[in-house]
């Protein structure tokens, strides 16, 4: 999850395009961030607090106090938050936040803010080309606030040209090309290959055998690993994660087979290869050509073992920097190292099923890491920071 750990205080003001913003928190909620939205009392006209709430999953303020006597600290929230989004963004607001005029909770709260803001306006046309609007936003800019232009399109009025607020998704993005942009690109220059997600092993046209594998951890990798500048080769078995990032390629495969003759279309090229994919050790002897029918009590499948895509590059290493995942149920930490000296790796990632919250599917994971001479624990945490917990690792070994 792309925002994951992130504060993003949203403030919303009174115009129509305030039904966007329901979008907007549910993407970021969706991508880890919390979530803390503020509106104008103008803006209770076109969203419920209810309704944002719900998405946001936290209590939405209008005013300095609650009906119950508490303090809603502007204060508070101002410091709280990584970033402060601004959307929409009303002529009115916007002249406010510019003149500092200070009449309700969301300038007082955008005045005590230190942290980055983001301004998405959205007006009628002729409003929005106003030489005070212009103005205005220029100011905004000047105060080094990100302005995130409306765009072109039929307008409320009914009338066509700019004003619409910016789409949920381009808000979210500019918020999220932000935060990567501030981290250190300590792997700018590097390619590395990922393996990730399962591999099906096809019996017949409607069956496999495949794994609970769901890819997160992989996808993980892969978008840290982006976000310190490497170039990123993705070659992941059947997943429904998705990634949309100009770093990273990804290349889909089904079977260990294919994911082997992949993984070696690039082997030579990649300074680090990381294998966190599930990979079935065995697949079926043959594959049948049709359905196989119910007809006996009995079906046996003759399994033939699978290559050893990870072995296989510890074989052919030559300057890669290898990174193995063993994934164990019991004499865990004997059976990594067995496979770190086994498959000629520079670091194995240990994750157990017995770790409540680790290994498939879920969102955690609780890893240990062990090099021939070195070795260290980690408690559980989310796939995004295991991954960059081991990029760090990775990082490390590499400076030796
Ligand atoms: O995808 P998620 O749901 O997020 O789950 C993540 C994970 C649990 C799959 C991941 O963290 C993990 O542990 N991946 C490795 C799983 C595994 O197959 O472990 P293993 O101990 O069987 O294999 C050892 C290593 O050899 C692995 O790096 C594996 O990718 C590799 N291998 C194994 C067999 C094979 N035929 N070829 C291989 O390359």
């Amino acid at each position: 999850m792309s925002l994951s750990g992130k504060k993003i205080l949203i403030a919303i003001s009174g115009g129509i395009a305030a039904y966007k913003v329901h979008f907007l928190i549910r993407d970021f909620v969706k991508k880890g961030a919390e979530v803390q939205v503020i509106m104008t009392p103008d803006a209770e006209h076109f969203v419920t607090k209810l309704s944002i709430s719900t998405l946001s999953k936290k209590p939405v303020y209008t005013e300095f106090y609650s009906d119950n006597g508490t303090w809603n600290s502007h204060v508070e929230m101002a410091l709280w938050a990584d970033v402060m989004v601004v959307a929409p963004c009303t002529a009115n607001t916007l002249s406010k936040m510019v003149h500092g005029m200070c009449n309700n909770l969301v300038i007082a709260t955008y005045m005590s803010a230190k942290c980055p803001v983001f301004i998405a306006p959205a007006m009628d046309l002729d409003m929005y080309v106003h030489p005070s609007t212009k103005k205005n936003l220029e100011q905004a800019e000047s105060f080094g606030h990100i302005i995130i232009p409306a765009e072109n399109g039929e307008l409320a009025s009914g009338l066509i040209g700019q004003g619409r607020m910016s789409e949920p998704g381009t808000i979210a993005k500019t918020v999220e090309d932000f935060f990567n942009s501030n981290i250190e690109k300590t792997l700018a220059g590097k390619t590395i290959l990922i393996t990730a997600g399962p591999t099906y092993e096809a019996i017949d046209p409607v069956r496999f055998i495949g794994n609970h594998s769901s890819g997160k951890m992989g996808f993980s990798l892969a978008e840290e690993a982006s976000k310190r500048g490497a170039k990123v080769i993705l070659i992941s078995g059947p997943s429904s994660q998705v990634i949309d990032d100009k770093n990273v390629t990804l290349h889909k495969v089904t079977s260990a087979k294919e994911m082997l003759s992949k993984v070696f279309e690039f082997y030579d090229t990649i300074d680090i290869g990381i294998a966190s994919a599930a990979v079935a050790d065995y697949a079926p002897k043959e594959v049948a050509k049709e359905k196989i029918k119910k007809n006996d009590d009995n079906l046996t499948i003759e399994l033939v073992k699978n290559p050893d895509i990870l072995k296989t590059m510890g074989e052919k290493k030559t300057h890669q920097f290898l990174v193995g995942f063993a994934l164990e149920t019991q004499n865990e930490e004997e059976n990594a190292k067995g496979k770190l000296a086994k498959k000629n790796l520079d670091m194995i990632v240990l994750n157990s099923l017995r770790d409540e919250g680790a290994g498939f599917k879920n969102d955690t994971n609780k890893i240990k890491i062990f090099t021939p001479t070195e070795k260290k624990e980690f408690n559980l945490k989310s796939k995004d920071d295991v991954a960059k917990d081991i990029l760090d690792f990775v990082e490390s070994q590499l400076l030796k």
